[in-house]
């Protein structure tokens, strides 16, 4: 079960003793999530997925979305402990702002062949859920085995289209997120805790 954060966000609250390195950023205030929680959780994510796809003969393929997921994906292919390889594909629904534009451009696919192959789509934040939507649609089109959804964070208040995430680390409230890959404008990325900026 993901976990599902309720408390009330400190946005500008000065370092706390559970944030207060030098490398956190000045200002950003008190994480939503440390960096000690997310990879707790991505190992027990880990676990899990390598738990539901023992079985299989080949091996597992992540595609991650580019490029808020390359960091939540990096630390959980590193917690596996299958066979699994590696493909991206880049969509672009946010234009610099903090909320969807609506409309989805896939600017890159997989590289390689889907067909027969299990697939495990990694994404960092389900949101209106029209990213992840439309990705999936497109990927079943190449006629994988199987589809499952791992997704970093979920934030079902502003859900447009019902997604089923298989994997879900955190469940979040209705704040805009960086930190971890995600980004703001572009920025952020390198944050190891997810803060909220709104
Ligand atoms: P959706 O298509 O509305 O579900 O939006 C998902 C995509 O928007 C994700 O791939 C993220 O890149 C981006 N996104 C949504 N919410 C946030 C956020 O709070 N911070 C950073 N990026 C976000
Ligand atoms: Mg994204």
């Amino acid at each position: 079960m993901p976990e599902v954060l309720t408390k009330p966000i400190p946005v500008r609250a000065g370092n706390s003793k559970d944030s207060g390195t030098s490398a956190d950023k000045p200002g950003a205030g008190k994480p939503l999530i440390s960096s000690g929680r997310i990879a707790r959780r991505v190992r027990q994510l880990g676990r899990q997925i390598s738990e539901t796809y023992a079985d299989i003969d080949t091996p597992l393929v992540i595609v991650v979305i580019l490029k808020g997921a390359t960091v939540f994906a990096a630390d959980l292919l590193r917690s596996l402990s299958i066979p699994a390889e590696l493909e991206f594909v880049r969509a672009s629904s946010y234009h610099g702002g903090t909320s969807s534009s609506g409309r989805l451009q896939l600017a890159h696919m997989v590289d390689g062949p889907l067909v027969g192959r299990h697939v495990l789509l990694v994404e960092d934040i389900v949101d209106s859920g029209l990213t992840v939507n439309t990705i999936a649609r497109r990927i079943r089109r190449l006629g994988p085995a199987s589809l499952r959804i791992a997704a970093l964070l979920d934030r079902p208040a502003r859900r447009v289209v019902e997604v089923k995430i298989d994997f879900c680390g955190f469940v979040i409230p209705d704040r805009f997120v960086i930190g971890y890959g995600l980004d703001y404008a572009g920025l952020y990325r390198e944050l190891p805790h997810i803060y909220s900026l709104t």
